[in-house]
């Protein structure tokens, strides 16, 4: 081990968070850094320069309002004028191929054979005007590049090794099945400390993701607000030539820098980064009878100007028990109007006894069929509903949208692609018979 991932493993234990979700913030690396009476003082503390972060329209309700002010060494206007780089398979404009209504699944993306950093190994999917998914493969940790989206909200979900993300708001460690979001326009950068990652990125391109209402659930259970974990501000001082990558508008654009932007000695607001440990999520199930709908699974939601109907809800399958009665648990077949794309951070998906792996991939989109395999159904249909199922060691992921999720071209023409996917419903038997009741 090299001794600058050997530094990275003693972070990783040393960082602490403040908690719950949605909350207004305010931390400092120095002592007195943050002016204790206004925004923006005619003097900042230690010579700081003091800069707000928009992520909302400034005159947008307080329940949705978010900005952060940041007391930065530099302000982040200093840097040269962007030239256009390659979006490699980085897509955003997901009308220029057909879209069929197939079902897709995949294997997972290998890990790449060159050098690639994390923004230069996101692999696009499928989207739609309102979210693009993503893969991501990288095995270089990003060292004087710093990344920005103008576009997006970033959801990402690793599935293979830990990240180190240092946001200008400070540094979040994040392993497989905890989740990470990085806010619209937050500088950022992503080291390996295990040398290679992999796992799904969602940009959300709508409302910003929140805590869903609970209804008749109550005031407590599925993602619980005290677990989000929002950093404590960090900063670097240091000098030399950095590359800033923006996606701005769909493409990705580069411009130099003599400093490091990662430079936010002291921050309060509520445009935040902040991670989620998946494995805390208080999942809620039927104790009679039917499997319910998987909503009852869902850990964020970007909500649509529609009551009820979200532009992007993201949703987990974690361990769980399953003691409904003469009921067929695992999930019915079904036909939505919503698109759902899965992804498997860990272990074994209960609708699926094959072909689904860890790092693989699924995409049903809205009214598409499926369900369960035919392996699946016949062992479920003859279960004993008398015991109760524990389902451990699994994490799968859902981003599921209410438009269409369009594949892009390298999805369908990937090596990864199963092309005989849709076999796994054919051997499913015909049980008809007008005598059988
Ligand atoms: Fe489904």
């Amino acid at each position: 081990m090299r001794s600058s991932e050997k530094s990275l493993r003693a972070e990783a234990v040393a960082l602490s968070y403040q908690s719950g979700f949605g909350n207004d913030c305010a931390s400092e690396a120095l002592p007195g850094a943050l002016p204790p009476l206004q925004n923006s003082p005619q003097q900042c503390p230690y010579g700081l320069y003091a800069e707000q972060l928009s992520g909302t329209a400034f005159t947008a309700p307080r329940g949705a309002n978010r900005r952060s002010w940041l007391y930065r060494i530099r302000p982040s206007a200093m840097h040269q004028p962007f030239q256009r780089i390659g979006n490699g398979l980085l897509v955003s404009d997901f009308d220029s191929v057909e879209a069929p209504p197939d079902q897709f699944r995949w294997d997972p993306l290998p890990l790449p054979a060159e050098p690639t950093d994390f923004v230069q190994g996101l692999v696009s999917m499928a989207g739609n005007v309102e979210c693009g998914v993503h893969l991501y493969g990288a095995n270089r940790s990003m060292e004087r590049r710093v990344f920005y989206n103008a576009d997006a909200e970033m959801l990402i979900v690793p599935q293979q090794g830990r990240l180190h993300v240092v946001t200008e708001l400070g540094r979040l460690d994040v392993e497989p099945q905890e989740i990470v979001l990085i806010p619209r326009g937050m500088r950022f950068r992503v080291e390996l400390p295990d040398g290679v990652a992999r796992g799904y990125l969602c940009e959300n391109y709508g409302a910003y993701l929140r805590l869903p209402d609970l209804g008749v659930i109550g005031s407590n259970g599925l993602a619980n607000a005290r677990h989000f974990e929002i950093p404590h501000a960090w900063y670097e001082d240091k000098e030399g030539d950095y590359e800033l990558v923006a996606k701005f508008a769909g493409n990705l654009w580069s411009a130099a820098m003599d400093h490091s932007p990662l430079d936010v000695v002291a921050w309060s607001g509520n445009h935040v980064p902040y991670k989620y440990d998946l494995r805390r999520f208080n999942a809620i199930g039927s104790v009679s009878f039917d499997h319910p709908d998987p909503s009852i699974f869902l850990v964020l939601q970007a909500q649509s100007t529609t009551p009820g109907v979200d532009t992007l809800d993201f949703a987990i399958f974690p361990p769980r028990m399953l003691s409904m009665e003469h009921t067929f648990r695992p999930p019915w077949f079904h036909r939505n109007i919503a698109s759902e794309f899965m992804g498997l951070v860990h272990g074994v998906y209960d609708a699926k006894a094959e072909g689904f792996m860890p790092g693989g991939a699924s995409l049903h989109n809205s009214f598409t069929g499926h369900g369960p395999d035919a392996q699946t159904f016949e062992k479920a249909s003859h279960a004993d509903t008398t015991k109760t199922d524990r389902i451990r060691d699994t994490m799968a992921i859902m981003f599921e949208t209410r438009l269409p999720l369009r594949p892009t071209r390298h999805a369908l023409e990937s090596p990864q692609l199963q092309r005989q996917y849709a076999q796994c419903w054919q051997g499913l038997k015909k049980h008809f018979s007008p005598d059988r009741k």
